[in-house]
């Protein structure tokens, strides 16, 4: 990444056709034409540029670079989905809780943390941090901690939000794995608190990671219980190694599901209006 460098655009006159396609789609408006007609970031444009990178791919003869970022460190526009894949997969996920005790691949646990990088933030704020679990190893020696910590604590020593999980103490002793359903992997999904929209980034890029995990053929599960649970518990959170400026908001569960949904029931539509200005 070059956020080191001057925040700046510059361009090639050469190839530069004076479309002004890139100054339109500035959504911080700090792109103007020059006199001679091309593009240049206002003075003080550096502080006040969303960093969205909007110029550079919408110019359409590659003459715009942001920040030192050119159009070859871009990548090619590829296929998106027909509709009908999207309704599928919108239809037919499922919180998968029956993984099958296989890692995912290196390759695909790659992918699905590379594609992160794209999931919108608020203000493009970006201030999003991953922790993810990538192996069973991994996510049993979390198990093991959870279930150690919750069997061997009565319900007055356990934390004020977590006092509910005391009921699952049986069932963890017994061999049950209710915080994280047997799954090989999880990721966290962590933010800061100054991200002008901490309350929503983090549950879009959990909802992205599921609908891409399930284009793999996996199955996820938001998991709010070990989420709360790890906000309880100093010493199971540090485990999670997130930076002290983050804050935990989603775990989700993933892997390789052993339960096969044979349909997709039909859900009752959420009540909706359609919006009028006339009167
Ligand atoms: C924010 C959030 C937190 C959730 N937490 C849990 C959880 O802790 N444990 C669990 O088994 N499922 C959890 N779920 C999954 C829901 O229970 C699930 O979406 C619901 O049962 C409907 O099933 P479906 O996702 O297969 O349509 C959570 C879902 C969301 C969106």
């Amino acid at each position: 990444m070059s956020t080191n460098l001057p925040m700046t655009i510059e361009v090639d006159p050469k190839r530069c056709v004076r479309c002004g396609l890139c100054m339109n789609d500035c959504l911080a408006k700090v792109i103007i034409a020059s006199d001679k007609g091309l593009p240049q970031m206002i003075s003080g444009g550096e502080s006040r540029c969303f960093r969205c990178r909007h110029c550079l791919a919408i110019c359409p003869t590659g003459a715009l670079s942001w920040n030192g970022e050119t159009s070859n460190s871009c990548a090619t526009l590829g296929e998106t989905p027909a509709p009908e894949m999207m309704e599928n997969l919108l239809r037919q996920r499922r919180s998968v809780r029956a993984y099958r005790r296989e890692n995912v691949s290196k390759e695909t646990l790659d992918r699905l943390a590379q594609a992160m990088n794209y999931v919108p933030t608020g203000c493009n704020d970006r201030a999003l941090f991953f922790s993810y679990s990538r192996s069973i190893e991994t996510t049993d020696e979390c198990r093991a901690a959870v279930a150690k910590y919750l069997t061997t604590r009565s319900d007055e020593e356990l934390p004020e939000g977590i006092k509910r999980y005391g009921k699952f103490r049986q069932a963890l002793a017994s061999g049950e794995d209710v915080f994280f359903r047997n799954a090989p992997h999880f990721v966290a999904i962590s933010v800061s608190p100054e991200a002008r929209d901490a309350h929503i980034d983090p549950y879009i890029a959990a909802a992205q990671f599921e609908m891409l995990a399930c284009s793999f053929g996996l199955g996820t599960c938001w998991d709010g219980m070990a989420t709360s649970l790890f906000n309880a518990v100093p010493k199971l959170y540090a485990r999670l190694n997130i930076p002290d400026e983050f804050t935990l908001k989603i775990v989700l569960l993933f892997g390789i599901p052993v339960v096969r949904y044979a349909r997709a029931p039909l859900l009752p539509p959420y009540p909706a209006s359609e919006v009028s200005f006339s009167d």
